[in-house]
């Protein structure tokens, strides 16, 4: 699949992709990176095609950007699947969306499997057809000791819904004496989330030239770095996450403080 990608000219002239690769990862990557899949629609309306099919091309581009993440030794890759928002769009689209993990898992599970990924979700499990939740369960009970590339899908996910859900957890919890409100710091509310077992992305990507969070992870991208790119999800190949990550490394993360000496790119 890799090989397949075109070679780029460089000042120090041709570079293969496998090069491209190796010279990125000497560089600080990325640790979680987090991508707003947009763009679906927009892309089936330029073709003519109903949305579904831009959903259904999106689908297949989500197996090459796990390939490549997994290749490069990224930590988590979280893929922002259905907002707690999309319920509102017509039932048909809606039907289409809840049956792609069930299409998606079974053609690539096997590859998952080999590939030492994990898959895991973030997401209310309640509203979700129980035929998608079987095809996500199985696939994180079949990669649930696999140790590379952690592939979590937001799915039926809200990040304001997350943190409501976050303080009545903590509320009970409270209540029955578990912690006392002088345990509330942020590294303990951070526990109280969806991506408890997660680092906080590093980068964020969100493709179709949209630019905003349609609220995706508020908490957690509070130090994020942010990419957005006019790309429409299904056209989102290998080179484009190879430049998002590449745009990644010029910056510079200082937190509030000042940049430290020698990491300066
Ligand atoms: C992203 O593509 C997929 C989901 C939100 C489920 P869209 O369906 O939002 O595509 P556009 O934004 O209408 O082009
Ligand atoms: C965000 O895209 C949700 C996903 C990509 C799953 P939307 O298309 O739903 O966001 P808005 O409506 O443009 O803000
Ligand atoms: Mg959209």
């Amino acid at each position: 699949m890799l090989n397949k990608m075109k070679l780029r000219k460089t000042s120090k002239g041709t570079e293969s992709i496998e090069e491209r690769i190796e010279n990125i990862k000497k560089q600080e990557l990325p640790k979680h990176i987090a991508i707003i899949m947009d763009g679906n629609g927009r892309w089936a309306g330029k073709r003519a095609l109903p949305r579904i099919a831009g959903h259904h091309e999106g689908m297949k581009k989500v197996k090459p950007i796990t390939r490549l993440a997994n290749k490069l030794g990224i930590e988590v890759l979280t893929l922002y699947a259905f907002s707690t928002e999309n319920w509102i769009r017509p039932k048909m689209e809606v039907d289409y969306l809840m049956k792609l993990p069930q299409e998606f898992l079974g053609a690539f599970l096997p590859e998952l499997v080999e590939e030492n990924v994990r898959v895991e979700m973030m997401g209310h499990r309640e509203k979700l057809p129980e035929d998608t939740l079987k095809a996500v369960q199985k696939a994180m009970d079949d990669t649930r000791d696999n140790t590379g590339l952690t592939l979590n899908f937001a799915l039926n996910y809200g990040g304001r819904d997350e943190i409501i859900h976050a303080v009545q957890n903590i509320l009970e919890d409270i209540g029955t004496g578990k912690i006392s409100n002088k345990d509330i710091a942020e590294d303990t509310f951070s526990n109280y989330l969806m991506s408890s077992k997660f680092q906080d992305p590093d980068l964020l990507i969100r493709t179709s030239g949209e630019i905003r969070l349609s609220n995706f992870m508020l908490w957690q991208l509070a130090y994020t770095e942010f990419v957005f790119t006019d790309v429409l999800w299904p056209d989102f190949s290998e080179e484009d996450l190879l430049q998002a990550i590449e745009e990644y490394q010029r910056r510079s993360r200082r937190y509030g403080g000042l940049k430290s000496e020698g990491k300066e790119k």
